[in-house]
């Protein structure tokens, strides 16, 4: 099989560049070592017709990485338009902040059916295409029209809502008309999964048996496959972070106090008010927690352009110095909060380094922070995990202090549990999370997902090993150092 996976961000194999977002960064190692080709957006834009779209295509481990630059006319009202301000809403249960025009959808679908085109350049008799999330909900539809009858998977990394929530994105009978275009759906948990399904029954008055959809594209399977991480190789960065310049200094600067860590785009699905608030609470339940405990919260600037982005910085900004105003002392700042993305090299340090991790977003399709956080806790002496039950991640790692987010008082109370939890306990929490991790690898997700997606489509006959004994030699034009590439 030739695999070709195309999503919006991807990522560019440099360990050390920060990385917004888990979904670039979890799938960068598996599909290095597939073979697979890499599709997606070269973060720029460009003006005309677009007949030679790929600005740049790389090698990547055994296969290659293309990016192309989307149409300047139809960027907006695709990415900072329908893809954030009426997908990414919907999706984590925002309804109020959809904001999207006809002409943002048309936007949308334009930059799905401009990468369908582009697709076809990688297309092969024996090509399976993988695409992932809500910025591509229609290009399986945009595939078919362009006669491609290869597999098509679709995986989606955030929640599903209800059926009356996702009504509240405009098209959404189009939109989701087009997805049953799609071999194979993934999604992240069981309840996004039925979400999903109850939509297509009681909204599409589509037959519905047994996770399979049936439409006028034919069969969709309907599936969950929750995304994991590789727990060893971040357990092994984890330690030899410890001695990375950036995370000494932050060790060296705690003076014994303890250290609470925070890591997340700025985005309203985060929770990051109500995290701020909890500690605020915190620390005015519990005063002798003052010069013991700081939190360390690293709010990555996302999606800057979009209004409800621009309040949220503002409002976070305002809530950091109120609290550190009210709590702090002359030699004592209790929040650090620092705008600006980190590697994850150095992420690994800081987690490790962190005797508690806050992840306390208010929905989230996994949140691998999560995770990770747990990965890389030193085995002898394991940090707590304060989680969201609206986290996907909740599922797995149950043995997590779960919160309920918009419980501020609850969720105060439980990091001061977590603060002073003993040892024995945290390593028994610990290794059944641990053990959960080790058993839902991203290796296992990625397995699951292509193996799923050639039974999908059996009638397109034997399709192959996904990972290919000679790499495919893709016309690549030559970037920078070249000595991989080839024209
Ligand atoms: O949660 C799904 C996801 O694709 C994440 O991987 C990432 O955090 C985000 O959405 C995409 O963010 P951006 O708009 O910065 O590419």
């Amino acid at each position: 099989m030739n695999l070709v996976v195309v999503s919006n961000r991807v990522a560019r194999g440099k360990p050390n560049e920060p990385m917004t977002g888990g979904l670039a960064a979890a799938l960068l190692p598996v599909v290095e070592k597939s073979g697979a080709i890499w599709v997606g957006s070269s973060g720029r834009v460009r003006d005309g017709n677009l007949k030679e779209p790929f600005a740049e295509i790389e090698a990547l481990g055994a296969g290659a990485l293309a990016m192309l630059d989307l149409p300047a006319a139809h960027y907006g009202g695709y990415y900072e338009g329908f893809a954030n301000s009426a997908l990414w809403p919907a999706l984590h249960s925002r309804p109020d902040l959809i904001r999207a025009s006809l002409d943002d959808y048309l936007s949308y679908r334009e930059v799905n059916a401009f990468m369908a085109r582009a697709l076809l350049r990688f297309r092969k008799p024996d090509s399976a295409f993988w695409i992932q999330d809500y910025h591509f909900l229609a290009l399986g539809a945009e595939l078919r029209d362009l006669g491609v009858t290869q597999p098509i998977g679709f995986f989606l990394h955030t929640p599903w809502p209800t059926r009356a929530v996702i009504s509240g994105v405009p098209h959404h009978r189009d939109l989701i008309e087009a997805m049953l275009a799609y071999d194979l759906i993934g999604f992240q948990t069981e309840e996004d999964c039925e979400n999903f399904l109850a939509y297509a029954q009681s909204d599409l008055g589509l037959e519905v048996h047994d996770g399979v959809v049936t439409s006028r594209h034919g069969r969709t399977r309907a599936a969950v496959f929750p995304i994991g991480i590789d727990p060893q190789k971040f357990a092994q960065q984890a330690a030899k972070a410890m001695t990375h310049p950036d995370v000494s200094r932050l060790r060296r600067s705690l003076n014994g106090e303890k250290l609470a860590i925070g890591v997340d785009r700025l985005d309203y699905s985060k929770g990051l008010v109500n995290r701020i608030k909890a500690f605020d609470r915190m620390w005015g339940l519990y005063p002798q927690l003052a010069r013991t405990v700081s939190l360390l919260q690293i709010a990555t600037p996302s999606r800057g352009a979009i209004e409800a982005y621009g309040t949220l910085q503002s409002e976070v900004a305002r809530l950091v110095s109120d609290v550190n105003g009210a709590h702090g002392e002359v030699d004592w700042t209790p929040i650090r909060y620092l705008n600006k993305g980190y590697g994850q090299a150095v992420l690994a340090g800081l987690y490790r380094t962190a005797q508690v991790g806050v992840v306390t977003p208010l929905q989230d399709g996994m949140n691998l922070v999560a995770k990770e956080y747990v990965a890389a806790q030193n085995p002898a002496d394991p940090g707590v995990l304060v989680l969201s039950k609206f986290a996907g991640a909740a599922n797995e790692l149950d043995t997590a202090l779960l919160v309920n987010p918009h419980d501020i008082d609850g969720m105060a109370r439980t990091i001061a549990t977590a603060l002073s939890m003993p040892l024995t306990e945290r390593r028994m929490r610990w290794e059944a999370m641990m053990a959960k991790l080790r058993g839902g690898t991203i290796q296992q997700w990625f397995a699951d997902f292509t193996d799923a997606l050639q039974d999908s489509q059996l009638d397109h006959g034997p399709l192959g090993p996904v990972m290919a004994d000679e790499p495919t030699r893709w016309p690549l034009r030559s970037i920078n150092n070249g000595a991989r590439y080839h024209h």
